[in-house]
């Protein structure tokens, strides 16, 4: 049996947010939520489990991991250790092609595939909603990025779920990179404040399940007016809620500002996008493709955005027996 293997999982974006936690412990989420699978933001992820090991290993990129990021994947590892039986350590190899820990939701793309790399690794054949589930517990966000496409998980949900295949709706998203540097406050750490110290975070549970319900609708029934404002509702009362909390949680750059600025424009004079925006200063625009290149050089041009990442909507994350091999689930 196998003690190696290698996983592609695709970062996803949010259109209706997830941000606050029904438990803790477990890592379930407050509120029902609904992304979109990006094929141009990808991790991959190798795994080998090793009697030589004496610890786990975690290299992100070049940089050897230790603290919280280990101390993650280290937890996930030993889940998957307890299903297959084994004791054996492994160690972890992930490369993004896209920056990491700003916002652009690296921990969902990497800790799929880390679920999917480490059970197949270790000979484990799960379904998909049971690997969704072990990336959930790591990161909710990551429960998502198994399934290619628009996917939801639902509020209190073990695992994700999909909604309608990549096929189903060829939008594109645009992410206007506003900032290179790591964000201050991760997303973990920046639910648990909004929901100890906001007095708007209990109004923002409250009303998430209708803005997502109104995205989901929107999603089926491939009607972007209808989608446009439930996802830009659904991002700024999520900010909304961290902007109540005390300290103030306060992702938004100037160019932030700027983007919405530009998007909101383009949308009066008859363009169809609208803009979302994660726990980090990048702004990500979706829009109908024949819209994309207007769009783009729109973005391109808007004082303090560095590039302009585009993607359509991506697959679902991907096994590789060997290290060169073809995916094979
Ligand atoms: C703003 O999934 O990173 O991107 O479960 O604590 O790891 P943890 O949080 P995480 O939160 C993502 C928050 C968000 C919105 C979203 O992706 O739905």
């Amino acid at each position: 049996m196998s003690r190696f293997a290698q996983a592609v999982a695709h970062s996803n974006i949010a259109l209706a947010k997830y941000w606050g936690k029904a438990d803790v412990v477990r890592n379930l989420p407050a509120v029902p939520s609904l992304s979109l699978t990006l094929d141009g933001m990808r991790t991959t992820t190798e795994v080998t489990f090793s009697p030589e090991l004496l610890a786990d290993e975690l290299l992100l990129g070049a940089s050897l991991q230790q603290g919280k990021p280990l101390t993650r994947a280290s937890k996930l590892l030993s889940e998957v250790r307890g299903l297959a039986g084994s004791s054996l350590f492994a160690r972890v190899r992930s490369h993004n092609d896209f920056p990491t820990a700003s916002g652009l939701a690296s921990s969902a793309s990497g800790f799929a595939a880390l679920a999917l790399a480490a059970t197949r690794a270790l000979g484990l054949q799960l379904p998909p909603a049971r690997i969704s589930a072990l990336a959930r517990a790591a990161s909710a966000s990551a429960a998502r990025s198994l399934f290619g496409g628009f996917v939801e998980l639902a509020a209190g949900a073990e695992s994700a779920e999909r909604v309608a295949g990549p096929e189903h709706w060829p939008l594109v998203m645009l992410v206007a990179v506003t900032s290179e540097a790591a964000k201050d406050t991760g997303s973990t750490d920046g639910m648990q404040h909004t929901e100890r110290t906001s007095p708007y975070y209990a109004s923002w549970v409250s009303d998430a399940p209708r803005l997502f319900a109104e995205v989901k609708a929107a999603v089926l029934g491939r009607d972007f007016a209808r989608l446009a404002p439930a996802v830009e509702q659904s991002a700024l009362a999520m900010h909304a809620s961290m902007l109540a909390a005390n300290p103030a949680l306060i992702y938004f750059r100037p160019a932030t500002l700027s983007v919405i600025e530009t998007v909101r424009a383009l949308r009066k004079g008859g363009t169809p996008a609208c803009f979302t925006i994660d726990a980090g200063p990048h702004v990500k625009v979706l829009v109908e493709p024949n819209s994309a290149a207007t769009l783009r050089s729109a973005l391109a041009s808007t004082a303090g955005v560095l590039r302009v990442l585009e993607s359509a909507p991506g697959p679902d994350a991907a096994v590789f027996d060997g290290a060169f091999g073809e995916p094979s689930a």
